[in-house]
């Protein structure tokens, strides 16, 4: 019999889509993100850039992250992280905004970037405005060799592999990964975090890639519940903390490959304006893992509920209150609140998928959107 080779499905893995490879591909990305740098056992991160600039580190009275889409979104998360570890102020900014304003950059300022292709135009000019103000500009992106990573003092790769899906995914999640290393390797070496929590972080980081794989066993479910939402017009994503940049993350993914329409919110913001457009036809996707704010985040189910709103709640394996309220429930393996948008991002990630490819859209290619933005 004649093999037919097609280059398309060889490159793809047997995946129908580069996106879905790419979602799968996560717990060998993030292997791959700390390989070599944490040496869980021995307690150890090790990580040039910062090791090699650890006073520049150490001395900062601020770290502003500068990055625009997905790699934004990262930025928030390490937000939470840096702070509660680390003890640094940190801001986080869209380098398009940044770059056009006027804003106060000191010497004893550190500067992330973050890019997935290192070629975003926006994130490049603000790090040349950064540069020329006399900050230290570190970079964290995947394309070796990229133009961010050429102009930055000094950088990490995330490692994740070449990223072919329009839609990031495991950019998102090695980005996070190694800035939760930077944030716990600096709050080691500050004091601010105790040598007990310090292990028990890295031990964790340590299980993510085989709770990712927990995470993706759900993709069946998660796919007969996209089918129940694939026709909604607006979808409200809501988290607290740590997942509430995970919810912008969710609604952008949706956004991106479906085209509809969704909004990211912090869970108590829906009071502000949100809350009004919840009806029976407005599917609700929030997070509620146990670890950060559950009480608070299952009372704002009970407020959807009550105006009729269709719940698909995230949550924490063997959860039981939010499963009596939630009109659908998907389950992440449990791990501490800091690590958690490594696994409440999965579901979301395969949610957009599944829909997008159910309304037959061009999943890895959708309109109007391309994987590195070189101009502004
Ligand atoms: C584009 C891509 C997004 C990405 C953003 C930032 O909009 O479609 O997926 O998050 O650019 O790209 P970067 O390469 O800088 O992370």
């Amino acid at each position: 019999q004649k093999l037919q080779l097609n280059l398309g499905q060889i490159e793809k893995a047997g995946y129908e889509h580069f996106m879905l490879k790419e979602i799968y591909e996560q717990p060998s990305a993030i292997k791959d993100t700390y390989r070599g740098r944490m040496l869980a056992d021995r307690g150890i991160i090790r990580m040039a850039g910062v090791d090699d600039n650890l006073e520049k580190f150490l001395n900062a009275k601020r770290i502003i992250v500068v990055a625009c889409g997905t790699s934004w979104h990262a930025g928030l998360v390490s937000e939470y992280i840096f702070e509660d570890l680390a003890r640094i102020p940190f801001e986080v900014e869209y380098a398009s905004e940044f770059r056009y304003r006027n804003p106060v950059i000191n010497k004893d300022d550190v500067v992330i970037a973050i890019s997935q292709s290192g070629e975003t135009a926006d994130t490049m000019a603000a790090i040349k405005l950064a540069k020329e103000n006399g900050a230290f500009v570190f970079g964290v992106c995947n394309v070796v060799g990229s133009s961010i990573s050429r102009e930055t003092h000094a950088g990490a790769y995330t490692h994740a592999g070449p990223e072919i899906g329009v839609a990031s995914t495991k950019a998102f999640t090695t980005q996070i990964t190694i800035l939760s290393l930077m944030a716990l390797k600096l709050g080691k070496a500050k004091g601010s975090i105790s040598n007990s929590d310090y292990h028990m972080y890295l031990n964790e980081m340590e299980q993510i890639p085989s709770k990712i794989e927990k995470a993706l066993q759900s993709n069946d479910h998660i796919m007969e519940v996209a089918a129940v939402y694939k026709n909604a017009k607006n979808c409200l994503y809501l988290g607290r903390g740590y997942n509430f940049p995970v919810a912008l993350e969710g609604a952008l993914k949706l956004k991106e490959i479906s085209y509809i329409h969704a909004e990211g919110y912090p869970a108590a913001e829906m009071k502000h304006g949100p809350i009004a457009l919840i009806d029976e036809h407005m599917p609700v996707v929030v997070i509620a893992t146990k670890k950060g704010h559950y009480e608070k985040v299952v009372s704002n189910i009970q407020e959807i509920k009550s105006r009729k709103g269709k719940i698909i709640a995230v949550v924490t394996e063997g959860d039981t209150s939010v499963k009596n309220m939630a009109d659908h429930v998907i389950e992440v393996p449990e791990t501490l609140e800091a690590l958690t948008p490594l696994l409440t991002t999965i579901p979301l990630q395969l949610f957009s998928y599944h829909i997008a490819v159910m309304l037959g859209k061009n999943v890895d290619q959708p309109r109007n959107l391309a994987k590195s933005v070189t101009v502004e």
